[in-house]
């Protein structure tokens, strides 16, 4: 069963509103958005449309190991994006937050390139995270504490096309 949270004409406000918020946010120097791979995908070239300046994009994987199911803490990357982080201002875009492990340990990896500013935008957040020590500055909504899936969200690799988000139930 599925139920749709979150329908394809509330997030396509929200992504207006997050484009023209980030807009506003970055006046000067290079914007680099890097998408985390794959679950971004969607959400960021929705974005990155929205947003009125010059920016260039780039992604990264980044995969979690020791369990493959439960987040075990330790990340590493996939492989590096090819474009220079240092002096950039970087803005790295999740699809969801949930322990938040993924993201802190990314930020701690990236933040050793030496970006002139390191952000985050995630389009959901359920809020449960203990170990995210930088908030998201860029939000889209908070979740409900259910498995979503849709807009780029998978349940194992499966529903990622669907235009809205939906909870698994
Ligand atoms: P974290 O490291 O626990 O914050 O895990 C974040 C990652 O887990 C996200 O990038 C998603 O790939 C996945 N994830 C967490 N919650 C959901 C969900 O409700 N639906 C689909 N994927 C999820
Ligand atoms: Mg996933």
């Amino acid at each position: 069963m599925r139920r749709v949270a979150f329908d394809e004409a509330t997030i396509a406000a929200r992504v207006r509103e997050l484009g023209e918020a980030i807009t506003d946010a970055y006046p000067d120097g290079k914007l680099l958005v890097l998408g985390l791979l794959k679950g971004s995908f969607i959400f960021l070239s929705d974005l990155v449309r929205q947003i009125r300046r010059p920016l260039q994009v780039d992604f990264l994987v980044a995969a979690s190991y020791g369990s493959d199911t439960a987040s075990s803490g330790n990340v590493r990357l996939l492989y590096d994006p090819e474009t220079r982080l240092e002096g950039k201002h970087i803005l790295l875009v999740e699809d969801i937050i949930d322990s938040g492990l993924t993201l802190s340990r990314l930020m701690t990896l990236l933040s050793e390139r030496q970006p002139r500013s390191l952000e985050i935008c995630a389009l959901l957040h359920k809020r449960i995270a203990t170990e995210l020590h930088h908030e998201p500055i860029f939000l889209g909504f908070d979740a409900p504490h259910e498995f979503l899936v849709g807009y780029g969200l998978d349940h194992a690799e499966n529903f990622r096309h669907l235009p809205y988000i939906a909870s698994l139930q």
